[in-house]
């Protein structure tokens, strides 16, 4: 199956995203017929006569079987030209800032993001020599000025982000992006290939931590990059830049972490499907909870960024926010009292969690541009029974 062309362009396989999640990159093992791909867990491999290599692979950093089939998968379901998966979401954006950037270019970061990608643009990229200007995305206006020309070669979106569950207009921002010779890069972790297709919106480059939605079981870490089949001109060496920087800074997923992704993604659609179920059922009780006051969730009619979003995201995901009148003591309280919300960092995963961004995921964002406020709490809802899952909110919040 042909598998790295675009829905809906002219070479388009036209396959449905799930047929793409199962088979793209997944041919049965050409030796044994094996269904599912191999776990290659090899460093080296034998060369028929020096330079004589065998479907192009000489060592593990520089390609993997199981690695590759991964990429191509992700890049089939992302719409794009290439696939490159990553030891971790981090190193997938570490890798990308130098590939796409020299010392003392800009990027327009948000003012509201994962607080280790802000932690890696102001404290690793920033002393190497990247500036970076953080911007409410949501100000198309702000935005164009926080631009430098001839400097900016980076807008860096997320949406929805997290923990805010703020909405950047992808397509706009891709406008004002290419108008300045910049890239637009979208961390698509939240709402995964199957609500969001960042790439026909525009966008140059798609991130993702896999170690959530696509990984989707809580045992794995990983990063990915997908990039567009029409970079702009200044970058129409994209895919060969990420690919020199992948091999030689060697942040590298391994097999086994690039198989249990692969096997994650499998599911995507009907795990967000779940999800966003779920969500819808959990967001019902928090809007309409006492101790509640404010709950962040795309898919609400009073969300500020719910028009933008229902524009460019098939469903509103299984993440929900929201803030307590409480307080931060009542935050607090919240989080400990849950118990099938399980307390702990990250998200995406089949079991429901419940944390503190202030104090956890996003403690180093403290007195930055980029803090949270206190009395927020965060939910990565699962795919449990909804019933159970909003009784044991009912609970929390008691
Ligand atoms: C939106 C987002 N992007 C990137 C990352 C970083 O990914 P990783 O933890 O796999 O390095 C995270 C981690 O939580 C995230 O939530």
């Amino acid at each position: 199956m042909t598998s790295r062309s675009t829905p809906g362009t002219p070479d388009a396989p036209l396959h449905g995203f799930s047929t793409r999640a199962i088979h793209a990159g997944q041919e049965p093992d050409a030796l044994t017929g094996a269904v599912v791909p191999p776990i290659y867990q090899v460093s080296t491999y034998k060369q028929d006569g020096v330079g004589g290599l065998r479907g192009g692979y000489e060592y593990s950093r520089s390609a993997n079987p199981t690695r590759a089939a991964l990429e191509e998968c992700l890049a089939a379901l992302e719409g794009g030209s290439r696939g490159f998966a990553f030891a971790s979401g981090l190193a997938a954006e570490d890798t990308l800032l130098r590939a796409v950037t020299v010392p003392g270019a800009h990027a327009v970061v948000p003012d509201d993001a994962y607080g280790g990608t802000y932690r890696l643009f102001a404290k690793v990229a920033e002393p190497w020599g990247l500036a970076n200007t953080p911007t409410d995305l949501g100000d198309l206006d702000a935005v164009r000025a926080a631009i430098r020309p001839g400097d900016t070669s980076v807008v860096w979106a997320e949406t929805p982000t997290n923990p805010l569950l703020t909405i950047a207009d992808v397509a706009a921002l891709a406008d004002i992006a290419h108008e300045a010779g910049a890239l637009l890069v979208v961390d698509n972790t939240f709402a995964t290939p199957y609500l969001q297709s960042p790439l026909a919106l525009g966008a140059d480059v798609v991130v993702h931590s896999t170690t959530k939605y696509a990984g989707g079981h809580s045992d794995v870490v990983g990063g990915a990059l997908v990039t567009t089949t029409a970079p702009p001109a200044e970058f129409e060496d994209l895919d060969e830049r990420i690919a020199f920087h992948q091999n030689a800074m060697g942040a590298v997923a391994g097999p086994f972490d690039a198989w249990l992704v692969l096997r994650g993604l499998k599911t995507l659609a009907v795990r967000m499907e779940r999800h966003c179920d779920n969500a819808e059922r959990v967001v019902e009780l928090l809007a309409s909870h006492p101790r509640v006051s404010a709950v962040l969730y795309p898919g609400l009619e009073s969300h500020a960024g719910h028009e933008v979003a229902a524009r460019q995201m098939r469903r509103f995901g299984g993440m929900v926010s929201f803030r307590l009148r409480g307080g931060v003591e009542e935050a607090l309280a919240a989080c400990k009292r849950a118990e099938l919300f399980t307390l702990g960092e990250s998200l995406g995963g089949v079991e429901s969690l419940i944390e503190h961004p202030g104090r956890m995921t996003h403690a180093s964002t403290a007195g930055s541009v980029l803090e949270v406020p206190d009395d927020l709490v965060r939910l990565s809802v699962g795919i449990e029974d909804a019933e159970d899952l909003v009784a044991d909110l009912q609970h929390a919040l008691s």
